[in-house]
């Protein structure tokens, strides 16, 4: 049920618009309370008497109406909804958001609102398509927007394509699943580093090493699901983007650390890459090759340390920097001693000793590693370490949305 939850519908001028009738009503029958705001191109779709009426409450449209402004002023519009609805998202509001614009209510609405974003999208599939929306609908998923939709099928141009909005039924599952989820980081932003990096030896060859990136990966994961802007920056990994959260891709540890600086300022960085230590110096420019000399010698050079680096920062340091380490022999002591040279504040001390698993594998055994102690963990799925750790970084950021 939806008791009480208020919600902000933004109706835009797309066809599609009959169906967000439905949804009204489903809402309404649901509990919820639905404030609406059409634009003027809605306005060709479907009447305002009927968004009236279905909602039981007056629709605003106009930013500049004396008698709106009076009643119910931008900011308060958007203030007073636990969740903004726009269904449907056409391209052009899409693109007005992504731009941050205010040129009408619903836009003005959009850009002066704290609250938590759903887009339902629904366009013709060339629009849909099209890399402009592609790169407005990016930006939109970068700053935490949600969205449901759009699905393939018969679209009212009468070609067939992705582009059609959601269902009223799958857009409304989506709401109640929203207001049952968990959003304790909402308004926080979270850095996570992930996978192996790649040292160049030559444009052919590199050294790595054998992480997975499903550690990191499910961290990021992890944050994004309790509502956290989350940038993931990961070495060559065959892990999906978790959904939410922006993937930067990188490959060799210098290329990480430029990529994880430039996410800065964040509250929390989570360092789960398994960087490698050292590079290849002076890497050759063109391909090695058997020349009857022997074998060529590489001389390595150390990398930069990026949790150290990070954790060290002056103006910009997140508030949590969180470590890993691991260990094959003497786990928690090490752990200690890498808490304290690379200055971050929690070490997650793993055992990736041959034979447990740990690297590429599934499972994890972690022990937290801060300034007041040691507290061991049972031995987990990667899942459901990166769950823990981010219910324990949750707790220790209480959420900024309210
Ligand atoms: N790390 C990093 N940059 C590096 C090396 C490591 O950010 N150049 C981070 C890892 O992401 C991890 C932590 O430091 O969070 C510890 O990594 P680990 O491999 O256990 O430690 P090392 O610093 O490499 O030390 P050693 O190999 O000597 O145990």
């Amino acid at each position: 049920m939806l008791d009480g939850r208020r919600v902000l519908l933004i109706i835009a001028g797309g066809i599609a618009a009959y169906k967000s009738l439905e949804l009204i009503r489903r809402l309404r029958d649901r509990g919820a309370r639905v404030r609406c705001v059409m634009t003027r191109a809605a306005h060709q779709f479907v009447t305002p008497l009927a968004v009236a009426s279905l909602s039981e409450d007056k629709v605003y449209s106009d930013l500049f109406s004396l008698t709106d402004e009076s009643e119910m002023g931008h900011i308060r519009l958007s203030r007073e909804a636990d969740l903004i609805v726009v269904a449907p998202a056409t391209a052009d509001l899409i693109a007005r958001m992504a731009a941050g614009l205010a040129d009408d209510l619903a836009a003005t609405a959009l850009l002066a609102s704290d609250k938590p974003v759903m887009i339902a999208p629904a366009m013709n599939a060339q629009m849909w398509a099209h890399p402009a929306t592609e790169a407005n609908l990016a930006t939109l998923a970068r700053r935490g927007i949600l969205r449901v939709g759009p699905g393939a099928g018969l679209l009212a141009c009468g070609e067939v394509g992705l582009g059609r909005m959601a269902e009223p039924a799958e857009i409304l599952a989506a709401i109640e699943a929203f207001f049952v989820a968990d959003h304790r980081l909402a308004g926080r932003r979270a850095l996570v580093t992930s996978g192996p990096t790649r040292e160049p030896i030559d444009p052919v060859r590199y050294l790595s090493n054998y992480s997975s990136g499903k550690q990191g990966h499910a961290i990021a994961a992890a944050l994004a699901a309790l509502g956290a802007e989350t940038v993931l920056v990961s070495g060559p990994t065959q892990e999906r983007t978790p959904p939410g959260v922006c993937l930067v891709a990188v490959e060799s540890a210098r290329e990480m650390l430029a990529a994880c600086e430039a996410a800065l300022p964040v509250d929390v960085a989570v360092m789960a890459a398994a960087v490698a230590d050292w590079r290849v110096e002076g890497a050759a420019a063109q391909k090695l090759k058997k020349n009857g000399e022997g074998a060529p010698v590489l001389r390595l050079v150390e990398n930069p340390d990026i949790l150290a680096t990070i954790a060290r920062r002056r103006n910009d340091r997140p508030a949590l920097v969180v470590g890993f380490a691991a260990e094959t022999e003497n786990i928690i002591a090490n752990a200690r001693a890498k808490r304290a040279k690379k200055g971050c504040d929690w070490v997650l001390a793993n055992d990736v000793s041959p034979g447990t698993g740990t690297f590429g594998g599934d499972r994890n055994t972690i022990h937290l590693v801060d300034a007041d102690g040691v507290e061991d963990w049972p031995v987990m799925t990667k899942t459901e370490v990166a769950r823990r750790l981010a219910d324990r970084i949750a707790a220790r950021l209480p959420s900024r949305i309210h």
